[in-house]
């Protein structure tokens, strides 16, 4: 499989006041932000030119909203009641980080707060900035300085900071351990879902199966399902109820299928689940396998199966005696572990995936060929290597090697 190239990001952005201003009246300063993710065509709620606006308000110290590929946008407002022009500028300390910008914009009616009253002027800015990759994990401060032009005594300073953070991509409960063992008898229907979030709840995931020989031909749901649990949302600022989240990232969900036919006996296939965000520029990929083992001389019942057509379909002669007298006359079991597994009435079989035993296992003993271990259990070398298709020469078989045998089945 071909893994995403990195380059996730993720906002959590803080702010403070730096200095305290010595003016009457005061220059304020605001700041107003959004987050967007750029170049998302699959929501277009989402794209750069449709940001959600959560303003105008303070943005408070908590985390934010965290996209990946996103790109932060702060406007900043500044105002005082003076007709005096103001100025407002990124301080050189810190200095602003690489590849951000602070422009100036139209204040667009911004400047609306009760303590303004004419006469009164305002500046406005945008800080903009899309972080890269080599800024994930590092926390910037941005400072803005504002004051009416000539009164640096009346100057503000605010900063306020922005941690970049990869999203951490999980798989939950739900799925498989990593290097689980599967054992799945000829008929059965496997199924092994796994989910994956983003532990923050903030960045869709997305699964894809890898690994999978072509010859075993799994089956992998193509989107995500409805998940077990509604997803969640960590917003960018308090959202109230009027002001839904645009969207909502929550766990995917996605089912492995696959079933065993005659000749997948004693043979096996890794299946590996790649769990990434789903965004455009993916960071991180985290892995699981699986091996799905096919027991031997096991069988999974199917929809319409009898002893009869059980028999007819493994051609084990005429003898479905031999096929009830191996599987006794208690419960049913799904369990393909499980060394017992039965049916009472052989006319009558409807626990379809409940897992019948075809015959013993034997192991050959030092000396032994099949034609030797035929003879000695009533068979043909035939009929063993009918139901051991995992010999491939009858001749190269070695001491140890377990065979599923069902006795007296000469004709
Ligand atoms: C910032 O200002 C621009 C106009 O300059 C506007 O389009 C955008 O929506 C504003 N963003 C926020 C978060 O208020
Ligand atoms: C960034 O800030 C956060 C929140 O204050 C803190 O938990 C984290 O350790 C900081 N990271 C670095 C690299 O300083
Ligand atoms: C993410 O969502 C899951 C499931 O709803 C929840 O258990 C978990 O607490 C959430 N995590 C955060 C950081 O909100
Ligand atoms: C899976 O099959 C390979 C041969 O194809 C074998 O070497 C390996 O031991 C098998 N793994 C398990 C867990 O049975």
């Amino acid at each position: 499989m071909h893994l995403k190239p990195l380059s996730i990001l993720v906002l959590a952005v803080l702010w403070s006041d730096c200095t305290a201003q010595s003016c009457s009246p005061a220059v304020n300063i605001d700041f107003k932000a959004s987050l967007g993710i750029k170049g998302d065509v699959t929501d277009p709620t989402r794209s750069v030119n449709n940001m959600p606006v959560y303003g105008p308000r303070s943005i408070p110290a908590e985390n934010m909203l965290m996209i990946p590929d996103s790109q932060l946008q702060m406007n900043v407002t500044v105002w005082w009641n003076s007709d005096q022009q103001l100025s407002a500028f990124a301080s050189e300390d810190p200095g602003l980080p690489n590849g951000a910008s602070f422009m100036p914009s139209s204040c667009y009616g911004e400047v609306r707060v009760s303590t303004l009253t004419d006469p009164y002027s305002s500046v406005c800015k945008s800080f903009l900035w899309t972080p890269n990759r080599e800024q994930v994990g590092t926390n910037y401060s941005v400072c803005v300085v504002a004051m009416p032009t000539n009164m640096i005594s009346c100057s503000v300073k605010k900063c306020f900071y922005v941690s970049v953070l990869a999203p951490k991509i999980v798989f939950d409960s739900l799925s498989p351990l990593d290097g689980q063992v599967f054992h799945s008898p000829v008929g059965c229907d496997l199924e092994v879902c796994v989910q994956a979030q983003d532990q923050y709840n903030r960045t869709h995931t997305d699964i894809f199966l890898t690994g999978v020989d072509q010859a075993y031909a799994a089956a992998f749901d193509s989107t995500c399902q409805p998940s077990s649990y509604p997803s969640t949302l960590n917003p960018l600022f308090p959202v109230s109820s009027a002001e839904p989240p645009s969207y909502a990232p929550g766990p995917c969900k996605k089912c492995l299928r696959w079933k065993a036919s005659p000749g997948h006996e004693n043979k096996n296939f890794t299946a590996c689940f790649v769990a990434s965000d789903a965004d455009v520029n993916s960071i991180l990929a985290i892995q699981r396998c699986i091996i799905v083992l096919v027991p031997k001389c096991k069988y999974c019942i199917q929809a319409g199966d009898s002893l009869h057509s059980i028999n007819r379909r493994f051609d084990f002669s005429s003898n479905w005696l031999q096929l009830w007298n191996t599987n006794g006359m208690s419960e049913l079991h799904p369990d393909p572990l499980s060394p017992t597994t039965a049916f009472g009435d052989p006319d009558e079989i409807t626990a379809t995936n409940a897992i019948i035993h075809l015959g013993p296992l034997y192991a050959i003993k030092v000396g032994e060929d099949l034609e030797h271990v035929a003879s000695r259990f009533r068979t043909t070398v035939k009929k063993i290597l009918q139901i051991n298709p995992d010999i491939s020469d009858p001749s190269a078989i070695s001491p140890g090697q377990v065979l599923c045998l069902i006795p007296c089945s000469m004709d």
